[in-house]
């Protein structure tokens, strides 16, 4: 009898050790958010696209392209009524889209983009922004990717609320 159990990809348990470091090391949110986005970018192979969007509350608010890698994409600022990222950020819920091609909502960046998933990050209870992440293959993101990219939001959910800037 053969017994599988469930062991975390070494890769993704190294990734989530440098975060942590980058969180205890930070002089700043925006510090921060560009160490998570660099190592996410450089280490996850189909990660192709990496980037924050933060809430703007204006009397439209909006979500506003932070630190980046990847390509320059055209969606610098992103209406809630608009996008995955719009979705993700109106709803307060991970979006995690296995084919942008069949999902109406997709605002286009790149047309490699195939797949793609938007985590929100929460202050208090509240969304202040999100983890975008886009790759060139087709359902690249994994309950495990999934749970990776929800940690990286909520490290950086937690900086803030501890007061990092
Ligand atoms: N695809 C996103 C827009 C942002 S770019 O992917 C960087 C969306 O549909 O909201």
């Amino acid at each position: 009898m053969i017994y599988y159990s469930r062991v975390a990809n070494p890769a993704f348990t190294d990734v989530r050790q440098k975060v942590d470091q980058l969180a205890q090391s930070a002089k700043s949110a925006d510090q921060l958010m560009s160490g998570v986005v660099t190592l996410l970018h450089e280490n996850l192979l189909k990660y192709n696209w990496v980037g924050f969007y933060m809430l703007e509350q204006k009397s439209e608010p909006m979500l506003v392209l932070g630190a980046f890698e990847g390509a320059m994409t055209p969606h610098t600022r992103i209406p809630l009524n608009q996008g995955i990222c719009g979705a993700a950020a109106s709803t307060g819920q991970t979006v995690v889209v296995d084919d942008v091609s069949a999902d109406s909502r997709y605002l286009a960046c790149s047309t490699e983009t195939k797949s793609e998933i938007v985590v929100p990050i929460f202050v208090a209870g509240k969304v202040v922004g999100e983890l975008d992440i886009d790759s060139h293959f087709p359902a690249a993101f994994t309950p495990e990717d999934r749970e990776l990219v929800e940690y990286c939001a909520s490290i950086v959910g937690k900086f803030i609320e501890k007061g990092g800037q």
